[in-house]
């Protein structure tokens, strides 16, 4: 304002004012094109770059430029995928998926895992796989169903055994016992109390060695006397001792409050129950050699199932990043980790895992991609850590506060033009949004993003944030697949028809039934077990505490 005075009093006319406004604006806006510009040209020559790698694509940006990540770049690099409901994440990642398993097709060594909480991401990988291998040549075929692991919770006709208190090879059994308890107890319900913390840490890890499913545990728990007679061959100290001193001394309301938290997870679903009497469990370290494509779909939870979906989907994790992580386990390739809808599956059990994942998992070569709706939806320290260690940033159609809580990820250029209002004379020079502003404005772009359309932010990528638009992905129904390749696909390597794992059930549980009903007798002698647990000798003292036990009435057999 000074200066045009300044002008005026030195004789410059308003046309002159103008003119030389115009020249001003012009120059600035030549800057900003250069610019823009330099990044368009960084952009291409690293896509041009990346095309001469193993890459896989990620859709288009505008004006049509195929947006390439190298394989290489996404071993052990985390991606982060937020966007409201509807708006195309699952599709998106889905063609990820979809363009990894072709590469994996064509014999790169990568591992695939898909975890899909809610949603079709398992159902969309498996129709593309069973696509592609409908054209794979029959011994390729082969090669890639052997590998495969389907585990269709709520949804497949078949499901493989997976006995939860098998022995792992990547805890100490106390640890495994532990994580159980934490999960099934912060899933299945209010928090237990720190005593019935121990009494369900002990149970779990007795159970895990003498070979107990949780199908049989659970019966055993009417008859605790017997639990504590039917002595398996106990290695671990601290599980005896707490078995014959002070499970005797526990109250029927402990023993009642793990009872009722295994009853919602084998109420939820027959034949669930039927997979987790085992007596298999399943193989979390092959789902990480090169080749190995695993599928877990907790979709389709029965309506008030959502508690035991989060037990199991946090098991699910829990085994997975133990075994990613297991000193046991030889690293031959890299696996890609997909996690949809990953906030269902939080336990604090399993945000403390994964919180350690995130920084430590990137030398065991396997990258997560999380998906999530809101950022509300999950713990802020969880939100933090994941800023600070994803290498991708997908920001999609997204409410004003998921946007705002993900501003830093959202442009700063400094070269956003303030919009002029109408009849507003021509300032001396462009004009800038500034920072604040500019955060707004990206902001509400965030909030008009059609479906399909991404902010990507690549870390330390030579360009700046890209806007993406992720590829048309649509696999042919399953109508349109051969219908044995169909079954082939859908269940598996290890998948046992439902029927078969309710009749498995069933056995193990009439077993589990038989031998507690037998464990108490007369005369305090246990009988012979039948089963798996050899038979061992009972020490004097646990059967006249069982007695003890079964005279107070607190649970007669
Ligand atoms: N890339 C895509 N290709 C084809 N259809 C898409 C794509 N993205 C989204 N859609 C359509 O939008 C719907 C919702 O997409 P989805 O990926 O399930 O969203 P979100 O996981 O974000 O809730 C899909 O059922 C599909 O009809
Ligand atoms: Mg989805």
């Amino acid at each position: 304002m000074n200066a045009r005075w300044v002008r005026r009093l030195l004789g410059v006319g308003r046309a002159e004012e103008v003119r030389r406004a115009r020249v001003e604006e012009e120059r600035d806006r030549a800057g900003l094109r250069a610019h823009l510009d330099a990044d368009e040209r960084a952009f291409l020559a690293e896509m041009e770059r990346r095309s001469r790698m193993s890459h896989v694509p990620l859709g288009n940006c505008p004006p049509g430029v195929s947006y390439r990540v190298a394989l290489s770049a996404l071993d052990g690099t985390h991606a982060w995928w937020s966007a409201g409901t509807g708006s195309g994440k699952t599709r998106g990642a889905a063609a990820l998926v979809a363009s990894l398993l072709r590469a994996l097709l064509l014999g790169e060594p990568i591992a695939v895992i898909c975890v899909a909480m809610q949603g079709d991401l398992v159902d969309l990988v498996l129709r593309a796989l069973a696509e592609l291998l409908r054209r794979a040549p029959a011994k390729r075929r082969r090669e890639v169903l052997e590998r495969l692991l389907v585990a269709r919770f709520f949804r497949g006709a078949t499901l493989p055994p997976m006995n939860i208190f098998a022995r792992s090879p990547h805890a100490p059994l106390l640890s495994q016992a532990q994580t159980l308890a934490e999960v099934i107890e912060h899933a299945l319900g209010a928090s237990l109390g720190s005593r019935q913390q121990t009494a369900a840490t002990m149970l779990f890890a007795r159970a895990i060695e003498t070979g107990l499913s949780v199908n049989a545990l659970r019966l055993l728990l009417n008859n605790p006397p017997a639990l504590v007679t039917l002595a398996g061959p106990l290695s671990e100290p601290l599980v005896r001792a707490y078995l014959e001193q002070r499970f005797p001394r526990e109250s029927a309301a402990t023993t009642d409050g793990i009872a009722s938290r295994l009853d919602r997870l084998l109420s939820l679903d027959a034949g669930l129950r039927g997979a987790l009497a085992g007596p298999e469990a399943i193989d979390y370290t092959a789902c990480f050699r090169p080749g190995s494509i695993s599928c877990f779909d907790y979709s389709g939870s029965p309506l008030g199932g959502d508690d035991a979906r989060r037990a199991l989907g946090a098991l699910t994790i829990h085994s997975l990043i133990a075994a990613a992580l297991s000193s046991a386990r030889r690293i031959e390739g890299q696996t890609i980790l997909v996690v949809d809808e990953a906030q269902l599956a939080l336990t604090s059990a399993t945000m403390a895992t994964l919180s350690t994942a995130v920084t430590t998992i990137r030398a065991a070569r396997v990258g997560i991609h999380f998906i999530n709706q809101s950022l509300a939806q999950l713990d802020r320290g969880f939100v933090q850590l994941l800023a600070t260690n994803v290498t991708w940033r997908f920001l999609g159609r997204s409410g004003a506060t998921d946007a705002g809580l993900s501003a830093e990820f959202l442009p700063r250029t400094g070269r956003i033009p303030k919009p002029r209002a109408p009849f507003a004379p021509v300032g001396e020079r462009a004009e800038y949004l500034s920072r604040s502003e500019e955060e707004t404005y990206w902001v509400q772009e965030c909030g008009s993003l059609p479906r399909r359309t991404f902010f990507v932010m690549e870390r330390s990528a030579p360009f700046g944030v890209r806007r993406l638009e992720a590829p048309e992905f649509d696999p042919p129904p399953w109508s349109a697949i051969p219908s044995d390749l169909r079954a082939e696909v859908e269940r598996g390597a290890t998948g046992v028809p439902r029927e078969e794992l309710i009749a498995r059930a069933r056995r193990a549980e009439d077993e589990a039934l038989a031998t507690h009903a037998n464990a108490v007798h007369d005369d305090g002698e246990a009988p012979a077990r039948r089963g798996r647990a050899p038979k061992v000798p009972v020490t004097p003292d646990a059967v006249t505490r069982a007695e003890r036990w079964a005279r107070k009435g607190r649970r007669t057999p």
